[in-house]
């Protein structure tokens, strides 16, 4: 019993680790992202709307916590404060294109 128990922790431990944002909603993430007018600046940087950003050759973010540390810079430029939540949030929006595992 406390093998199966064991296994079932590591596959469960497994799924979790495979979220980078497990507690964020892509849909909150893309209204807040939106709101925020985030691609404003991008847009000005390489065109196309802005989302090019984020799949460009040299880009900035590589793991969440890149992610994590890039959303306060940039939110900071915009005078807004995200919540740890709503960071979680966008991460799972933006991870449409970065798809961290
Ligand atoms: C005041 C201008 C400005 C605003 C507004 C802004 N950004 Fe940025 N953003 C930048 C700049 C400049 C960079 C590039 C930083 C670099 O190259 O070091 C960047 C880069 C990024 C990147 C990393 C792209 C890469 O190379 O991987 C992410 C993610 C990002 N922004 C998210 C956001 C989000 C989310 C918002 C809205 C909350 C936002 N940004 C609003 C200026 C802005």
């Amino acid at each position: 019993m406390k093998i199966i128990a064991f296994i079932l922790l590591i596959f469960a431990s497994g799924i979790v680790a495979a979220n980078p944002f497990p507690t964020g909603n892509a849909q909150t993430g893309k209204a807040l992202f939106d709101k925020n007018k985030c691609n404003s600046c991008h847009e000005q940087m390489v065109g196309d709307g802005g989302n090019a950003i984020f799949t460009r050759a040299k880009r900035k973010v590589h793991n969440p916590a890149e992610m994590f540390a890039q959303l306060n810079m940039c939110s900071a430029n915009t005078g807004v404060t995200l919540s740890a939540q709503q960071e979680q949030d966008i991460g799972a929006y933006l991870n449409k294109y970065y798809k961290f595992k």
